[in-house]
This record gives structure tokens, C-alpha cells and sequence, in this order.
């Protein structure tokens, strides 16, 4: 049989994680989806740094849009990361030519996911992304194929690992804010622009993923109410402690008389709940459905292996033929978030 060809884009963390299973695991792979995985070709900014993996077997390609188009691509892994620029271009081009997408990319998601998607539908083509929200946690194949006979009513979560370390070890040490974020930004877990993380901007980028599937609304991340952690202090936590609580940086989506409904807030938790157990830079995720009731999902939020972990689970779906739509429906079905304004301005 044929084999599936990928053309990886960006080789960070978690791209080097990719070539790693898919060199390494290859018959594991091949027995499992029933035909070969296979990489013809790799993009990523700088070629002579050394990823620890050989990439001799790939061809090279400068830039990822030239990539996107490649003949002997069938499918576009997409790690570069950012909702404008070369990660957007690129994967446009790779709906353009015809290829199935994969992405980690949930700023490109959360910012220009309907588009996408609708772009996707009409090509025939898909786009996955499991390893954008919660690492991972295969949370975007529990709520879109195994809780597809649910009427969802509340999706919520702790999603960005880094925020969530940064609020247990102020606690666990009894340090300040401005120490454990520097403590995080020295172990690397930072995202380039830390107020994605800090300011609650990544989290919220992943619960509007969410809750488009949850909900069948095209995603609004503009619509997401929004603070992150910057200003809690060492007194705020240990008073919360005293009365039971912790405090996590939460995530709510519901359908409520209104509209959707999205926070992405600090948010006080039982000490001794689910969600109130939480350390350091793990995420958990809660599913609320009418039939299921409640599913709690919980892992590793980043990291090499965790987010390539994701990817295959994509790669490996599109090798074994299945095809769902982007969020769960087909694009075009998708209501749009908000009500519209009523009256003119
Ligand atoms: N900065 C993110 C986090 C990485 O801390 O969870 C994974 O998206």
C-alpha cells in the first residue's frame, strides 16, 4: 500500500519529537495504520542546528509554504507556531494544493479556525489538531468522536501548564509572583511572548477551540472574558488555602439564555477537588454532557513527547482514512458565536 507522506514544518520541541516516533516507531506505526508513515520532507529556520535526530532522509526546504506544496507531500504538519505569518501562509498553501493539514497551532486555530475550516471542507481536504490544545490530552478526539451522542453543556480546565506551576510553587514555596515566573522562564517553560501564557491568552486560545466542538459555533476567541495571573499575590493564595481553596487559572465554556459563554479567569477550586489537586505544569480538562455526565481528563500540557504524541494521533487518523470535519460538523453548519447585535449603533 501507499505510503503517507509528511512534510514537517518547524523542528522545535516538538517537531524533533515527531521525527523521533515516526523514526523510531516505524513498523509499530505501519502495523497499526496499515500502510507505511513516512517523512519526504522538513522545513524549520535554521538547518545546521543540531536536533539530536537525523534528518539526512528528508529533503530540505527553506520556506514552509514551498514545503506545503511539494508533489511528494500528502499531509502538512504545521509546527512553526503564530496566527499570522509563515504558519498561516503555509497551511492556506497546503489546503491550495490539495494536502491534508496537521497543526499544533492554536493561536492560528482560535484566530482563523472557520476560515480554515470552510476552506478545508470545500478542498476536500482536513485539518487536525489534537496537540493544540492540552498537549497530550487527546481531549479534541474525546469531545469530537467519543462524546458525539452528547448535548454538551460545559466544557472547562486548566490549560496552560506554565501558569498553573507558577501558581502551585508560589504556594508550595511560599514564593512571590515575580520569583516562580522568573524560576519558569528559566526552565525554558515560557512561550516567546510570556503574557500568551501569564495574560491567560494561550489558555483561552484552547478553551475557544473547545468549545466550537462542544457547542457547534464557529470559534470566538474575541468572545472569551479574560485575566490572567500577573497580579496574585502570595496573600491571596495562602488565604484561599485557609478557607479550602485553591486557585487555578480556569477555564468555563457554557451555553447559556445569552449566548456562549467563555472565561478564562483565576478562579478559587476546592484544595481537595479534582481540579484543586493540580500541580505543577499538568492541565486537566472537564467534559459535561447530558448522557456521559462528567468525564475528567488529565496529563502532561507540553512537552516533546506529550505534543508529539498528539500529532501522530492526527497523522495516524488521516493514514487510516478517517476524516472529520474540523470542529466536530461540517463548517458550513457552524452558527456563528454571538447572537448578532440588536437596534443599529
Ligand atoms: N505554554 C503552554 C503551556 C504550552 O504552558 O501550557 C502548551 O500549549
Amino acid at each position: 500500500t501507499d505510503p503517507l507522506r509528511l512534510g514537517i514544518a518547524g523542528l522545535g520541541t516538538v517537531g524533533t519529537g515527531v521525527v523521533r516516533i515516526i523514526r523510531q516507531k516505524a513498523k509499530l506505526l505501519e502495523a497499526r495504520a496499515g500502510r507505511p508513515i513516512t517523512i519526504s520532507a522538513v522545513s524549520a529556520r535554521s538547518k545546521g542546528k543540531d536536533r539530536g535526530v537525523s534528518l539526512a532522509d528528508y529533503a530540505w526546504e527553506n520556506d514552509p509554504v514551498a514545503l506545503a506544496r511539494r508533489d511528494d507531500v500528502d499531509v502538512f504538519v504545521e509546527l512553526v507556531g503564530g496566527d499570522e505569518g509563515p504558519a498561516k501562509d503555509a497551511v492556506e498553501a497546503a489546503i491550495a494544493a490539495g494536502k491534508d493539514v496537521v497543526t499544533a497551532n492554536k493561536a492560528l486555530l482560535a484566530h482563523h479556525g472557520h476560515a480554515l475550516a470552510l476552506a478545508a471542507e470545500e478542498a476536500g481536504r482536513v485539518i487536525r489538531f489534537e496537540a493544540a490544545v492540552a498537549g497530550g490530552i487527546p481531549v479534541v478526539k474525546a469531545l469530537t468522536e467519543g462524546l458525539a451522542g452528547n448535548d454538551m453543556t460545559r466544557v472547562m480546565g486548566v490549560m496552560n501548564g506554565t501558569c498553573n506551576y507558577i501558581l502551585t510553587r508560589m504556594q508550595s514555596a511560599g514564593l512571590p509572583y515575580a520569583e516562580v515566573f522568573q524560576e519558569a522562564s528559566d526552565l525554558g517553560y515560557l512561550e516567546a511572548d510570556p503574557q500568551l501564557d501569564v495574560g491567560g491568552i494561550d489558555a483561552a486560545h484552547k478553551l475557544a477551540i473547545l468549545a466550537a466542538i462542544a457547542f457547534g459555533t464557529q470559534v470566538d476567541f474575541g468572545g472569551v472574558e479574560m485575566e490572567g495571573i500577573g497580579s496574585i499575590t502570595i496573600e491571596d493564595i495562602n488565604h484561599a488555602a485557609d478557607m479550602g481553596y485553591r486557585i487555578k487559572l480556569l477555564g468555563v465554556a457554557q451555553m447559556t439564555g445569552r449566548g456562549l459563554e467563555q472565561r478564562m479567569t483565576p478562579c478559587l477550586v476546592p484544595s481537595n477537588s479534582p481540579l484543586g489537586t493540580l500541580e505543577g505544569g499538568t492541565n486537566m480538562v472537564v467534559l459535561e454532557g447530558d448522557s456521559v455526565e462528567q468525564v475528567v481528563l488529565r496529563g502532561p500540557g507540553a512537552g516533546m513527547g506529550p505534543t508529539a504524541s498528539a500529532v501522530m494521533s492526527d497523522v495516524m487518523d488521516i493514514a487510516r482514512g478517517v476524516r472529520l470535519p474540523t470542529f466536530g460538523r461540517p463548517a458550513t453548519s457552524l452558527a456563528a458565536a454571538r447572537p448578532a447585535a440588536s437596534g443599529t449603533p
